[in-house]
């Protein structure tokens, strides 16, 4: 279904708050952000606003990524992908601690700013340093021709539609299909294989679908988030793939809960959290079905010995023994594209408990949309 703008007036889209109808549309707006750019003959993607030939990804070096809040932790996923798929070394960073650190810029280095509205102010003066001194800056961003998208050498629109709520769902999922592709593309005129970008294509097909399923498991995840309310104090733990998916779920839940979430690497408890850890201090934690299950269980073995109550995000085969935990269950996907389906959980999770607690969901406090001053 597409978006109709008029719905976006003011208020509440059919007596519901809106981040709820965004969460909704999720099928729909990842739906659009593939469409027309998957190619199945040639196992690959295509984006044509990227302005760069197969010469020119091929040259490419290193990737690093700017956005801010929401757009930051889904830079960290975009990250991973571009290593796993395209195997170029590459990294997040706010887009704030990057223009005021005075960077390096290089130029074989492929810069990528993350961007919603595309009018953040931080994201925006990082793209004119970079460009002023000879770095090449492609945009995702959601608003078309917005500063963002204008001041960039070229770019992926992520096709949300509208985002109206402060906190980011479905710009955010987009953001992370337009990763998806960008290391595709980037992938598939260097090592990557005939077979892998066939598994991808075929997994990308199956989000708008899998995206649904979570959804329909609503009623669940609302009575674990019922529960995780009463907290005043939270952890969000992943590791890995799973750390970024964890970092943007405790995002979720202090923006429009008020509670304090506090996301952490799964192996870094033990350095120095696990002190915080009680009867009184849940843990969500985001244990994906892939090679580092196994330890990921073990860490919350720990987290279990101290009486610390669990909610654990994961996948139907996952074993977790004698663990005492609520589970809540995504369905599988490729490896590299499962942190999308993970983060759907966590949105629902925050809302929920935010409801629970009788906040504006919309419109959390001391927040804006979009930050476009210093
Ligand atoms: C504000 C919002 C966040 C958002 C961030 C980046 O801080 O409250 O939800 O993630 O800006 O916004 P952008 O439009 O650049 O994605």
């Amino acid at each position: 279904v597409d978006v109709d703008p008029s719905a976006y007036e003011h208020g509440l889209v059919d007596g519901r708050p809106r981040m709820y109808t965004e969460m909704l549309e999720q099928p729909a707006s990842v739906e659009r952000a593939l469409r027309g750019r998957l190619d199945e003959r040639f196992a690959t993607a295509h984006l044509g606003g990227l302005e760069m030939d197969a010469r020119e990804l091929r040259a490419v070096r290193r990737v690093k990524i700017l956005g801010c809040g929401s757009a930051y932790y889904v830079g960290q996923m975009g990250a991973s992908l571009i290593e796993e798929l395209a195997r170029v070394p590459a990294d997040a960073e706010p887009a704030s601690e990057f223009r005021y650190r005075s960077p390096v810029i290089e130029p074989d280095t492929l810069y990528v700013a993350v961007s919603q509205s595309g009018e953040t102010i931080d994201t925006l003066l990082a793209v004119e340093e970079i460009r002023r001194k000879g770095g090449r800056v492609i945009g995702l961003v959601n608003v078309v021709g917005s500063a963002i998208a204008r001041a960039c050498d070229g770019g992926i629109y992520l096709h949300a539609g509208p985002e109206i709520a402060v906190a980011s769902t479905k710009a955010l999922t987009t953001m992370f299909v337009g990763f998806a592709l960008l290391a595709l593309q980037l992938g598939r005129v260097r090592d990557l294989s005939v077979a892998d970008g066939r598994r991808l294509v075929a997994g990308l097909q199956n989000l708008p679908a899998q995206i649904e399923q979570v959804l329909s498991t609503e009623d669940r995840i609302a009575q674990v988030a019922t529960a995780l309310a009463e907290a005043e104090s939270l952890f969000f733990v992943g590791r890995v793939r799973g750390f970024p998916v964890a970092r943007e779920g405790a995002q979720k839940f202090k923006e429009i809960s008020y509670r304090h979430a506090e996301a952490y690497q799964m192996s870094e408890l033990k350095h120095g959290p696990l002190a915080l850890i009680s009867p009184e201090v849940p843990t969500v934690a985001v244990v994906p079905d892939d090679e580092l299950t196994d330890r990921n269980v073990a860490a919350l073995h720990e987290i279990a010995a101290r009486g610390g109550p669990l909610v654990v995000v994961t996948h139907a085969g996952v074993d977790l023994g004698e663990l005492q935990a609520e589970r809540i269950d995504v369905p599988r996907n490729e490896r590299e594209l499962d942190p999308l389906l993970l983060t759907v959980p966590m949105q629902l999770l925050a809302f929920h408990a935010a409801l629970a607690l009788g906040h504006d969901v919309d419109k959390p406090r001391n927040l804006a949309k979009s930050v476009t001053v210093e």
